[in-house]
């Protein structure tokens, strides 16, 4: 992977330092309407580079992440003459990272960018990897290009303004890397905790740092998602059927939570299929249901869930559902079928560690 992952509470001083680097090139920073407001004049008080740039600003929110707020970003890139030599900065979460990183790699057939993550899950997820585009139609993420960003500038320094929701999310994917990667990693996460008062931004960093690690050791060995790549899906198969089906319930669930709940779904299936121990399972299931409680389903929900499954785009046949499972904490197996009749069963074991009716 050529992207610089650079860890550091010092933002403004290195973000000066890369801008130097790259021979001091005229800067845009795209940030959305809350990242403009309230992380932006915290870069700007520590980088010169940040003060002088030309600010632009899209509207937050993943609806906001479509081709008229990407049209508006390569105008406002257009009013400002900016040239394949000016550089990007995403100051935001990655709705900013996919469609800055997207407008960086498409207008004047490529521009440089850096991503300043500013909430977890971007911290963790979106800013590494070289994933950036926008939805479309209706479907998510349905254009884009694979485009890595010269770094990634990872810090705590912005999450305290983070609503409490977008911490949980970005925990629930450090879960899953840690799942993914070992007992170690894995055990320092369930050893703390996403929900303040006990979540402290400031001891988060070594953390984040291990779990970004994992992703770009992946993401090195199967950049177009080929084939080990899929490990990252893990949890996400379940977890995108609970996110859909709620919204259908006209109750959505936030991403994340749909995904710590998927993984627990996962491990269950994984205990099923690949004979996944059942105490790691179950410690993991308790820590998920007490930090992120449950989501209620009964057997009449299975249905509708299985067909949402069915939808998944890593299907290669409707009577096969295609699973990242594991063997054990840190040995994941990709392309795993299960039936319709396995994954009713496994929601079923998911409900009493649950404690669901
Ligand atoms: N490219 C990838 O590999 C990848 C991976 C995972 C997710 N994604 C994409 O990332 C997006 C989700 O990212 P997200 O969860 O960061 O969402 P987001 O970018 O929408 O940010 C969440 C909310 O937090 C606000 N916000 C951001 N930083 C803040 C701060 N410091 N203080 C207060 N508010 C702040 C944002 O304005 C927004 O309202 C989705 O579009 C998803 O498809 C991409």
């Amino acid at each position: 992977m050529k992207e610089k992952l650079i860890f550091t509470n010092l933002v403004g001083e290195v973000v000066d330092g890369l801008v130097a680097e790259l021979g001091n090139p005229r800067v845009a920073i795209v940030a959305d309407t809350n990242t403009a407001q309230l992380v932006l004049p915290l870069l700007v008080n520590e980088s010169k580079a940040a003060a002088a740039a030309t600010v632009i600003t899209v509207k937050s929110g993943d609806v906001n992440k479509n081709i008229d707020t990407l049209s508006d970003l390569w105008k406002k890139l257009m009013d400002m003459e900016a040239t394949r030599n000016t550089l990007i900065i995403n100051l935001g979460g990655g709705v900013v990272s996919d469609m800055g990183g997207f407008a960086a790699a498409t207008f004047k057939r490529g521009m440089r960018c850096i991503n300043i993550p500013t909430t977890l899950l971007a911290a963790v997820d979106a800013s590494v990897g070289g994933k950036t585009g926008i939805n479309f139609n209706g479907l998510k993420n349905q254009i884009g290009v694979f485009s890595e960003p010269v770094a990634a500038v990872i810090s705590t320094i912005y999450f305290n303004t983070l609503p409490q929701q977008e911490i949980m999310s970005g925990y629930a994917e450090m879960l899953k890397h840690g799942l993914l990667e070992n007992p170690d990693t894995l055990g320092k996460l369930l050893a703390s905790s996403p929900v303040y008062p006990m979540f402290d931004a400031t001891r988060l960093l070594p953390l984040i740092e291990e779990s970004v690690l994992v992703k770009s050791r992946i993401v090195e060995k199967d950049i177009t998602e080929s084939g080990i790549r899929k490990a990252l899906n893990l949890g996400h198969t379940i977890g995108h059927a609970f996110e859909a089906y709620s919204y259908r319930r006209k109750s959505p669930i936030p991403h994340g939570y749909a995904v710590a709940w998927g993984l627990v779904v996962e491990l269950v299936l994984s205990h099923i299929i690949l004979g996944f121990p059942s105490d790691e399972l179950q410690r993991f299931a308790a820590y998920v249901l007490e930090n992120y409680g449950a989501y209620e389903i009964t057997c009449d929900d299975y249905p509708a869930l299985v067909a949402d499954m069915r939808q998944d785009k890593k299907n290669s046949s409707p009577d096969n559902i295609n699973f990242t499972l594991l063997e054990n904490v840190g040995v994941p197996r990709i392309n795993i079928n299960a039936t319709a009749e396995q994954i009713g069963g496994a929601l079923d074991i998911y409900r009493d560690l649950m404690h669901i009716a």
